[in-house]
């Protein structure tokens, strides 16, 4: 495997490459046995695949890589921050950069080498983009902890792009940006070399492992001065943070930090101390550690009041040339390029009787089909008849586009493509 360092002033302008060497129908009827292309690499495909071209098309956009694109500079304010904050005896960074990783990672990286349950919802294949049953596009950075841990790597961070299913609205797209955090500490660097070690212990000497108590305060109070700091350093000295409680698989204790943004607290990121086991399963010992994740399109969303997820993606000069400046720390003030009235269509339909149907793939199809024309789908109402014990769902479909004018006709269009695909790929009835 390869590793790329990726020094955070270098970062280069790499073009859009889809990756679709053939074509798929958006349910996912592959046979066993077909070869899946995703990032230039082939798969076997399965029952469990339901990757869409429209989520291929993203792959290699490499949106934190891309000269002047918001999230590279986000990204890039992010690494000079931690290679400030840490350094070698020898005055250079501490942390390495990881931003070039595979995107299809194992359920063995994505959940059980973190300790998450094999029966949790996590998993599900409505909520995740499986190659096949081995293998998905990461849904989180964290996938990729434990291979770094095992390659000696104590600190680092991994920079990435990440999938899921999700409901479609203005703050969720189904591939968004991760920065994660991780830094392992001897227990020398636990206690300094001053004191007397003997009394100082990073494990419980009784019962299974876990971590003495001195050493959660050291790593906490170590984790939130770095992640304070780091909120400081974007959104400025007076910005108001409160920490909550957290709770993920494979951290303990975890916390999320709240920033205060337009009279809201809004969730900024999740961390927490690495719990043991996690580290066993990269056969990493006598070392204690913390780790975090963030979503680089939230704090791009906050720093620069970008209204709306989808801009990300657009290749319009009215937005990207929002952000062409070579200090990374420019203060932005986003204008929206332009406002326009939504078209908005409904589309009711009766489920099949097989109870097959999965919202998750109708939000696939609407966004395979109308692409970035959607700005939101959610159900407005379903029922169920009384005598027949048949179901209906109705959906509201909001077009527009961020750019400009669409007309009735062309949203028609679009509609009642969506409307037939619906039709023949999961088998519904179009009311
Ligand atoms: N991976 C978590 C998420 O995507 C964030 C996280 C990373 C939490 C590291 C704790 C430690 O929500």
């Amino acid at each position: 495997m390869v590793v790329v360092t990726r020094n955070f002033h270098l970062a280069k302008l790499i073009p859009s490459l889809s990756h679709t060497s053939r074509h798929f129908s958006v349910k996912s009827t592959y046979h066993p046995g077909d070869q899946v292309t995703v990032g230039g690499r082939q798969y076997p495909s399965d029952h469990m695949t339901n990757i869409t071209p429209h989520i291929l098309s993203h792959m290699g956009r490499n949106l934190h890589l891309q000269q002047y694109h918001p999230l590279c500079h986000i990204s890039d304010r992010i690494v000079k921050y931690m290679y400030g904050r840490y350094l070698t005896p020898r005055g250079s960074p501490l942390f390495s950069v990881h931003s070039q990783l595979h995107p299809v990672v194992t359920t063995q990286q994505n959940f059980d080498s973190l300790l998450i349950p094999k029966d949790h919802v996590s998993r599900k294949k409505s909520d995740n983009f499986y190659v096949n049953k081995e293998q998905l596009l990461r849904a989180h950075t964290s996938a990729h902890q434990c291979e770094l841990m095992r390659m000696g790597l104590d600190n680092f961070l991994v920079i990435g792009d990440v999938y899921r299913r999700d409901e479609i609205d203005s703050s969720h797209y189904p591939v968004f940006h991760q920065v994660e955090g991780v830094r392992l500490l001897t227990k020398s660097d636990v206690y300094g070399k001053q004191q007397d070690m003997k009394e100082y212990e990073l494990f419980t000497p009784e019962g299974p492992p876990t971590h003495h108590p001195h050493v959660i305060n050291i790593l906490k109070a170590d984790l939130k001065d770095c992640l304070q700091g780091l909120a400081t350093t974007l959104f400025g000295r007076d910005v108001e943070m409160r920490w909550v409680d957290a709770y993920f698989p494979f951290t303990h204790p975890s916390w999320e930090l709240e920033v205060k943004l337009n009279d809201q607290w809004i969730e900024m990121l999740g961390c927490g101390i690495i719990q043991h086991q996690v580290l066993l399963n990269a056969d990493v010992e006598e070392r204690v550690g913390w780790a975090f994740g963030l979503g680089l399109e939230r704090w791009a969303m906050k720093l620069y009041q970008i209204p709306d997820i989808r801009v990300f993606w657009s290749t319009d000069p009215g937005f990207l040339s929002q952000f062409v400046f070579d200090d990374p720390a420019t203060n932005v003030n986003f204008k929206v390029v332009s406002k326009h009235t939504p078209c908005i269509n409904d589309i009711s339909f009766w489920l099949p009787s097989d109870s097959s149907y999965e919202a998750a793939d109708f939000y696939d199809i609407v966004r395979s089909i109308g692409g970035n024309l959607v700005e939101q789908v959610y159900l407005v109402d379903q029922f169920t008849h009384p005598h027949t014990g048949r179901t209906s769902h109705c959906y509201r479909i909001v077009y527009r586009h961020m750019d400009r004018i669409l007309t009735q006709e062309e949203v028609n269009r679009v509609h009642s493509r969506i409307e037939q695909e619906t039709t023949t790929a999961l088998g519904v009835t179009v009311r």
